[in-house]
């Protein structure tokens, strides 16, 4: 049996920072279903990226799922100002808060679906408290900071887990994958579980977005 497909996320973080209104438009012309904005604040992550007003600005543009992934030390600082901006996912790294299930109240609270991101040295075992109170859980396959980097292809077992546990306890989180996937290795990210595709450097250097988005989603 075939795996199943997956939603396509492109990352901002690859396209022309000079152009994002032309870089929305060829994701949505490609087909893909999300719109991937890294949000990073040079602590969490080593480099800087986008804020609220990128994605208040690029909202009217779309309708396609904002999805808000911040790589940031006080991710609490900032769900009001994603929420007004109209984020639809805001997912936070549970190594930059003390407190996640306070986190994923308050994200859910201001209108948002809550997500949380793991990195490659953060085992599953840590969200196990959090997995049923979450629409996503997103398996970063890199360190972050940078598009571009090679996937950490042993972090892709981290789906097998999540996967088992979704279906053992009857949660319903999306599972996402970021970092490294190209249009190479996503089917081996699905059939490992992966719901959500994110791809950056992969999409955005391809001369044929569409086939890429096709390849991303299977
Ligand atoms: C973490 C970022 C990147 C980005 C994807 O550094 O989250 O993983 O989304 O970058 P690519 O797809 O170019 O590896
Ligand atoms: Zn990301």
């Amino acid at each position: 049996m075939g795996t199943k497909s997956a939603l396509a996320a492109p990352s901002l973080l690859a396209a022309d920072f000079g152009n994002l209104a032309a870089a929305l438009k060829s994701i949505e012309e490609a087909g893909a279903d999300w719109i991937h904005v890294d949000v990073m604040d040079g602590h969490f992550a080593p480099n800087l990226s986008f804020g609220p007003k990128t994605v208040k600005d690029l909202r009217p543009l779309t309708k396609l799922v904002m999805d808000c992934h911040l790589m940031v030390e006080n991710p609490m600082d900032f769900v009001k100002s994603f929420a007004d901006a109209g984020a639809d996912y805001f997912t936070f790294h549970v190594e930059a808060v003390y407190h996640s299930n306070r986190m994923i109240r308050l994200i859910k609270d201001a209108g948002m679906k809550a997500g949380v991101c793991v990195v490659p040295g953060t085992p599953v075992s840590f969200l196990e408290e959090l997995l049923g109170e979450l629409d996503l859980v997103l398996v970063l396959l890199v360190n972050p900071g940078f598009g571009g980097q090679k996937m950490i292809t042993s972090s892709l077992e981290k789906l097998v887990r999540l996967k088992a546990l979704r279906e053992e306890r009857g949660y319903r989180y999306l599972l996402s994958v970021d970092g490294g996937v190209t249009t190479e290795n996503a089917a081996l990210a699905r059939e490992k579980g992966a719901d959500v595709i994110v791809a950056g450097s992969a999409f955005f250097d391809a001369a044929d977005k569409a086939e890429a988005v096709r390849r991303f989603k299977g």
